[in-house]
């Protein structure tokens, strides 16, 4: 399976620290942030990679990454032309990187302890999402779930009053005919193409997989959630404890 690792958007909740550089060349505690995503991408068995970044900054990310080499990995490139399009816009852009395959795709502001590699290794079509339960679910998207809490009915965006004390977490495998699904998209109310309006496409066609994650997992969108990942990896790295298992 092919790799994408969305590292676009205007990182606005870390300005000005985003003035410097793009969000995702931050350091969380020993290393660029970026280098989490590749680091779960490999440990998922995924190796030729796409990543898809805004125009400013982009420079900045050839010159650390450059072929993927130096990490194990087969890196490309894409520009996504507006910045804030929205995470389906950003994925958009690796149709045909894809060549029709299946992907793992990752946020690139999304750090796991845990790798996906059951999981993309027993993938069969459709699209498959992770949710984690977290104490303020209206952050992220919130799935809904049925009575007997086997199916989920919807996933809202951010919701004022969550329905399930679960997240969407940033981390999803697709078939290809999640390009199909982004074509038909229109923007949200917050002018974006968002990703969970692909998942809930899915959904109502019957293709939706899900599966809790029980790793440690952190969102560093925020100057506080950047700090606190920064911590505790710090913290575990001297008790010696794995990242990823
Ligand atoms: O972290 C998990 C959450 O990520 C999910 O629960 C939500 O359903 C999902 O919408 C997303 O919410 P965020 O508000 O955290 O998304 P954010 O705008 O921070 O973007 C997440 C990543 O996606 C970011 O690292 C860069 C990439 N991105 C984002 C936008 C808006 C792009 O590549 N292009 C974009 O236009």
């Amino acid at each position: 399976m092919k790799g994408v690792i969305l590292a676009g958007g205007l990182g606005t909740r870390l300005q000005p620290l985003t003035k410097i550089t793009n969000k995702h060349l931050l350091p969380v505690y020993d290393k660029p942030m970026i280098l989490y995503s590749i680091e779960t991408l490999k440990q998922s068995g995924v190796e030729e990679i796409m990543l898809v970044c805004g125009r400013e900054h982009a420079g900045h990310f050839m010159n650390f990454l450059g072929s993927g080499q130096d990490y194990g990995i087969k890196l490309s490139y894409a520009l996504q032309d507006k910045n804030d399009g929205g995470i389906a816009d950003a994925l958009r852009y690796t149709e045909d990187f894809s060549e029709g395959e299946n992907l793992a795709v990752i946020l690139g502001d999304n750090i796991f302890s845990n790798s996906f590699r059951t999981e993309v290794k027993e993938f069969t079509g459709g699209a498959t999402v992770f949710f984690k339960q977290v104490d303020e679910p209206a952050r992220f998207g919130v799935p809904v779930f049925n009575k007997a809490k086997t199916k989920v009915v919807r996933i809202e965006e951010k919701p004022k009053k969550p329905k399930s004390p679960f997240a969407q977490v940033g981390f999803y495998i697709y078939d290809n005919n999640v390009f199909r699904i982004i074509r038909k998209l229109k923007p949200s109310g917050r002018g974006e193409l968002e990703i969970t309006d692909v998942n809930n496409h899915y959904i109502k066609n019957g293709g939706l997989h899900f599966s809790f994650i029980s790793g440690k997992w952190y969102d560093a969108g925020t100057i506080d959630n950047l700090l606190a990942a920064s911590v505790d990896l710090a913290r575990q790295a001297k008790k010696n404890v794995s990242r990823l298992k």
